[in-house]
């Protein structure tokens, strides 16, 4: 989709009201959107620069913007848990994505950051998602279709990746699943030298399964385990403060490096 440019048929657009309270929704020729009791006519928006403010059908005023990553992926349909924008920054950085990557993902879920991977690899990269659940695949591809694109350098593998990672001279892994541990070796194959591997989970007990794992492979490197704490600030008048609610906990990021051989199923040391 064009992110540049007046607003067009098809496209979404993040509406806010006056305590920036955020609703995603779609222009679609001839469906009326519904916020909070009053209706919008999207072609009325349909040709106009994003940033616009638009009354609903009882008055209320909306700013219309298309949606950045961060202001996406909270609004995301979906049933399974998404990534923070938060953590998908940090994600993006410390798996070190770049343009024309070849990534594997496991598993997509609703998407979130196979949304954001597919825009960092680009259209010169690859990125392969392994998803357990049909439903969650369909709900993937309903969200990537509608909120990032046609996405020819996207395949979406409906399989359990412990059986079925067959790739090879991978650049980057990322693993948003439960038990991780257990694919140390096939990891191992699927990535080149030098590639990224990295997981996110949520408890402590998991990192520690990964981690040990990890070591007692012999073919990873550079393990490091990280989380990120996002603190927003009120600003308003005199009142200069922290906002008074966080989201606190909500995933720790592993990453590591993959080593030319294994050193014989000793731990390496990394520094720890
Ligand atoms: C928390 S959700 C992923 C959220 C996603 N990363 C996002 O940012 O929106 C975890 C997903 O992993 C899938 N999953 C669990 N084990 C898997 C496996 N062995 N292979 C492929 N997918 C798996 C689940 O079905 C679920 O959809």
């Amino acid at each position: 989709m064009n992110p540049r440019g007046p607003l067009c048929e098809g496209e979404a657009v993040v509406f806010l009201d006056r305590k920036d309270r955020e609703y995603l929704r779609r222009l679609e020729r001839g469906r009326n959107i519904s916020i909070r009791g009053g209706k919008i006519v999207p072609e009325e928006l349909m040709g106009q620069e994003e940033g616009v403010t638009i009354r609903s059908s009882m008055n209320e005023p909306f700013l219309v913007l298309r949606p950045t990553l961060a202001q996406l992926i909270p609004n995301l349909p979906r049933q399974a848990q998404v990534i923070y924008p938060k953590d998908i920054g940090m994600i993006l950085v410390w798996a070190d994505i770049f343009p024309g990557a070849k990534v594997v993902e496991a598993g997509v879920g609703p998407g979130a950051l196979t949304i954001a991977l597919l825009r960092a690899v680009g259209a010169e990269g690859r990125l392969i998602s392994y998803e357990i659940r049909e439903d969650f695949a369909q709900m993937a591809r309903d969200n990537v279709s509608r909120y990032y694109g046609p996405a020819a350098h996207w395949t979406l593998r409906v399989e359990d990746i412990a059986l079925h990672l067959d790739e090879s001279d991978v650049d980057r892994i990322l693993l948003d699943l439960p038990e991780p541990w257990h694919l140390a070796e096939k990891v191992y194959q699927a990535l080149r030298p030098g590639g990224v591997l990295l997981s996110y989970l949520p408890t402590m007990l998991q990192v520690k399964s990964l981690v040990d794992a990890l070591r007692d492979h012999g073919g990873f490197a550079c393990i490091e385990t990280m989380e990120s704490l996002m603190r927003f600030w009120h600003i308003k008048g005199l009142s200069v403060r922290p906002q008074h609610r966080m989201v606190a906990h909500t995933g720790f990021i592993i990453a590591a490096r993959r080593t030319a051989k294994r050193r014989g199923g000793s731990r390496i040391e990394d520094g720890g």
